[in-house]
């Protein structure tokens, strides 16, 4: 069921959402659409930047109810004298896709970086990866550069 215009809270995430932000990857990113190591879901890629930069991982309520998170990083490259925002997963409930809930969570993560010092935003996602690119157009994101991943299966 499509939900309509959801009252949506944005808020930082706390411990007590590790687990919810977890599950609700695992049905975002899955496997089969999302098939290189890099970007394949796992409980350590949400503890570690949780450890990192808690700061920076956002979740979208509807209610009591998580539906979205934003999880990204500062970067700042000293010798170059750039500072860079990353932000690695956002991922929306899909019951929830197309209410604004990706936006929402998109703009207070650009105010957190922007309030950091970040210079540039990167984001990243598979080629096929329509939905995301659409959104991040949308979102003024633009100069995509293209990136080869390779494989050498060992066993
Ligand atoms: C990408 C994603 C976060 C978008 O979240 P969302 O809450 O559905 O997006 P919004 O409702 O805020 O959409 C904002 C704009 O993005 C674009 N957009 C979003 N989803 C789209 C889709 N499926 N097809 C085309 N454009 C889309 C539209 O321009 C949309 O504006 P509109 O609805 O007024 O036309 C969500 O689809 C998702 O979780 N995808 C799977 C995980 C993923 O790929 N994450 C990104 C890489 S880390």
């Amino acid at each position: 069921m499509q939900q309509e215009n959801p009252e949506i809270l944005i808020r930082p995430a706390c411990i007590d959402d590790l687990s919810i932000i977890f599950h609700l990857g695992e049905r975002v990113f899955t496997r089969k659409e999302l098939s290189n190591l890099y970007r394949t879901w796992d409980e350590f890629e949400v503890t570690s930047l949780f450890n990192l930069q808690p700061d920076n991982m956002l979740v979208a309520e509807s209610g009591a109810r998580v539906v979205g998170f934003a999880i990204g990083s500062v970067i700042r490259k000293v010798r170059a004298g750039r500072v860079f925002g990353h932000l690695a997963w956002l991922g929306v409930e899909p019951e929830f896709a197309r209410c604004g809930v990706g936006s929402l969570l998109f703009d207070h993560f650009r105010e957190l970086m922007a309030e950091a010092g970040v210079q540039t935003l990167v984001v990243d996602t598979q080629a096929d990866n329509r939905p995301a690119i659409e959104f991040f157009c949308d979102k003024g994101f633009g100069s995509p550069v293209e990136h080869v991943y390779m494989t050498l299966p060992l066993a």
